[in-house]
């Protein structure tokens, strides 16, 4: 089958795309699924050159969220509540690939509302921004809440997310150009520029010098945020896109009774298994409803330029979820 095949660690540049890797074969509780799309992370950039927390046996099969059928020649297990042919979102190694093996019940029904585009972005990205916003920050309709990498693939579901749970959102970004994305696609209320210097100071003027609830942090900025939260606030630590690992002054913590709070969402399969359906329930009703939609960079790749897709998100010029076409129709829903 047609893979973005790792035989060799190396950066994604460097690795050709394979026409003969080797079809999966699923193991006990598996299913094989054809992917339709797949949604690009940065980790998937890390883990090809071997830099990355998970380190798959060589060779491998890179890529991780998808969204597409379950296989007409799939096995079903025992238990298993889909059938050939179902549409389907979920996340393992390897879905950079037109078949994927995927743990059966780790898998979620794709909304009928939803295409295979939007949903081969969303198994990672949104419970993440939904659970750091719920589960971690208690996010409440009313407080102010500041998102870093607003216009970026969790960034822009986090301005969703706290919106429709009736949150003020700020929206801070890179660039102007990004500040009007997560304001035209996320729906924040007002939007900010990091890379002006003195920012933290426009947004104690915009909470009216009161300061911020909740920092959803998926950058590195937190030390800049401290100076603009209000008593009490809470700080989700969420990511470092930056390279940068905040070294947080605790008097300031102390001094403004402040909560650093982090979110790994990969942990909760293995600690917290009982939450994740809780978390997407929640998510699945509010796609169905409309409160939130997933925001898609307006150029899509394939097995043939995923590396310039990459490139892309790597160099900060992708917004929203990078997607990657695997079959013709993956716009479809249904
Ligand atoms: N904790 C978890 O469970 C979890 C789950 C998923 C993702 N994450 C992490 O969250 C972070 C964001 O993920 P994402 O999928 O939203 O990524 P993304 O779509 O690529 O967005 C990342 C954004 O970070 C900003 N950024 C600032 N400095 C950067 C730099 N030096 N290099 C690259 N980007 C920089 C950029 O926005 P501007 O140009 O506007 O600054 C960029 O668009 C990543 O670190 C990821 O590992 C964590």
């Amino acid at each position: 089958m047609k893979a973005f095949y790792v035989e060799k660690l190396a950066h994604p540049n460097d690795i050709p795309i394979s026409l003969n890797a080797p079809t999966p074969i699923p193991k006990e509780g598996e299913v094989l699924v054809d992917v339709y799309s797949a949604g690009l992370n940065f980790f998937d950039i890390l883990q090809c050159q071997g830099k990355y927390q998970k380190r798959p046996a060589l060779p491998f099969v890179a890529g991780t969220e998808f969204a597409g059928r379950v296989s007409r020649n799939s096995p079903i297990p025992p238990g298993c509540p889909f059938k050939r042919g179902d549409r389907v979102f979920g996340a393992t190694q390897g879905a950079f690939a037109e078949v994927v093996a995927v743990p059966c019940l780790t898998l979620l029904p794709l909304p009928d509302v939803v295409s295979f585009k939007d949903g081969g972005g969303l198994y990672v990205t949104w419970p993440t921004s939904y659970e750091a916003l719920v589960g971690r920050g208690q996010l409440q309709a009313g407080e102010w809440v500041l998102v870093t990498a607003a216009a970026g693939g969790v960034g822009v579901a986090a301005v969703q997310i706290a919106k429709a749970l009736g949150a003020k959102v700020i929206a801070a970004a890179g660039s102007d150009e990004k500040v009007d994305i997560a304001m035209r696609y996320g729906g924040a209320d007002y939007g900010i520029n990091y890379a002006n210097p003195g920012w933290p100071k426009e947004v104690m003027k915009l909470t009216g010098g009161k300061g911020v609830d909740v920092v959803y942090d998926a950058v590195g900025l937190v030390k800049d945020s401290l100076k603009c939260v209000a008593w009490k606030a809470r700080i989700l630590v969420v990511g470092f896109a930056s390279g940068t690992i905040d070294q947080v002054p605790m008097n300031i913590v102390l001094l403004k009774n402040i909560s650093v709070v982090g979110l790994h969402w990969g942990g909760y399969e293995k600690s917290e298994p009982a939450r994740i359906a809780v978390v997407w329930k929640e998510l699945l009703d509010m796609l169905a409803t409309g409160k939130i939609k997933p925001v898609n960079y307006t150029q899509h790749f394939t097995l043939d330029t995923i590396k310039d897709g990459l490139a892309a998100l790597e160099t900060r010029k992708t917004w929203g979820k990078a997607i990657m076409e695997v079959r013709k129709e993956f716009e479809a829903a249904l």
